[in-house]
This record gives C-alpha cells, structure tokens and sequence, in this order.
C-alpha cells in the first residue's frame, strides 16, 4: 500500500529536547550549568519518560507537563541544583523548544509531494502548539494528535489508533517516525511504516517490531514516503 501519512513523534524527533538545558547554560550567569548540562538534559528526559510508562503500570495517569516538570525536578536534584529561577528558566524553555535544522524544509518537502503529515506525541495539546508556534512549522501540518485526548501514553497501541481514527487511513498507508527506539519498535508492531531516526547512535531497542528505516536525521524522510 502506498504511503499517504507521514507521522511523527514530537519531543526528540522534530523538536530538540535537550535544547532547554543547553540554552539555558549559555545564559549569563548560569555558570552551574556549564559541565553539567548534558548529564542535566539525559536524566530530565530518561526520568520524564520513565515516569510515563511507570504510571502507566501503576494506572496512575497525569499529563506530560506533569511528568515533565516531576522529571525535571529528579534531575535538578541529582545535579545537585536547587535555583528555583533555574527551574522556571528550563521549563520556560520547554515550551519553545527549537525544531531540528532540517525539519522545516523536510515537511515542506512532504506537503509539497502530497501527503498529509501529523504530529502523534505524549505531549499535552497546549504543550505541542507552543511548540510547534515557536518552531514555526504548523503551516506544514495536518493534524497534531496527543494522547490527552484518550489518557494513555505510548505505547499503548491506542494511541497509534489515533492516527487511523484521524485521517481514515489503514496502519500500512502511515509511515511513523521517531527518534525513540521503543517507540518505533512499538508503531511497527501496530502495522504501521516505520522510520526510526537515530540521532544518537544508540543500539536498537531488544523489542517485539523492528523498524522497517534506521536513520540518522530527518532529511531522508520525503525520499521514503514516496518511494
Ligand atoms: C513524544 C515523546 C515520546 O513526543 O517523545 O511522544
């Protein structure tokens, strides 16, 4: 079936998440955060998720800037930064998280083939359109999809229902992108095409579905679709 839907996870993939920790400790004054930032932006990330898929198990849902700003706070305290203006700059910043470089162009690309496109994230719907405002992309999306609209996080295969639910399309017609190994081994176990863009060089992820693409950004994504 041909590919009429490219959909992508958001934090990660399209918007640079460690980009908050790094802006921030290029601010004056922010000295704290020179070393530590790289190892601030990991735990921040690994702890955000973790706590989705933990209250997932525990049937304990609360929203994405929830786990966020709960990350955020294990991972200041694991630095061993207590700034409270620091924490305020860093979740500020979470809301203008900048695109990566070859996004924009990359969606232009699609839409100009064709295809619908979408964003299929954790994040909350006031989260997304922040950042999709500040990332200036939204003129080359479709549809942005949050799981807040059913109240369950990825991987939860109803939250890739939601794309088929959205658009009418079949799993096989969707070519799902994202830079988290689980997340693309979890799409491609749904039916859909997978791309998985890792950026980080990390090994793929001992999970039932393989991604069907391993990339290392973005730009190669319109190719895919229409190949
Ligand atoms: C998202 C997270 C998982 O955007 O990156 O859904």
């Amino acid at each position: 079936m041909a590919i009429t839907t490219c959909v992508f996870d958001a934090y990660g993939t399209l918007f640079d998440v460690a980009a908050a920790a790094r802006l921030a400790a290029g601010e004056p004054g922010r000295g704290d955060l020179a070393t530590v930032w790289p190892k601030l932006a990991e735990d921040w990330r690994a702890k955000q998720l973790q706590y989705t898929w933990l209250r997932a198990v525990m049937g304990q849902h609360c929203d994405f800037w929830q786990v966020t700003r709960d990350g955020l706070d294990w991972a200041l305290e694991a630095s061993g930064l207590s700034d409270p203006d620091l924490r305020e700059r860093l979740l500020a910043l979470y809301w203008e998280l900048p695109a990566y470089p070859e996004v924009p162009a990359m969606l232009a690309a699609l839409k100009a083939q064709g295809l619908a496109t979408a964003i299929l994230s954790n994040g909350t719907p006031e989260m997304l359109a922040a950042a999709v405002r500040s990332a200036g992309i939204g003129d080359s999306l479709d549809a942005v999809l949050s799981v807040e609209t059913i109240g369950v996080y990825k991987p939860d295969a109803r939250v890739y229902g939601l794309v088929g639910a959205h658009f009418g399309t079949t799993p096989d017609q969707v070519l799902f992108v994202s830079s988290n190994g689980w997340d693309a081994a979890a799409a491609a176990g749904y039916g859909f095409r997978v791309a998985w863009a890792n950026r980080s060089g990390q090994p793929i992820d001992r999970l039932p579905g393989q991604p069907h693409h391993i990339l290392t950004d973005l730009t190669t994504i319109p190719a895919l679709a229409g190949a």
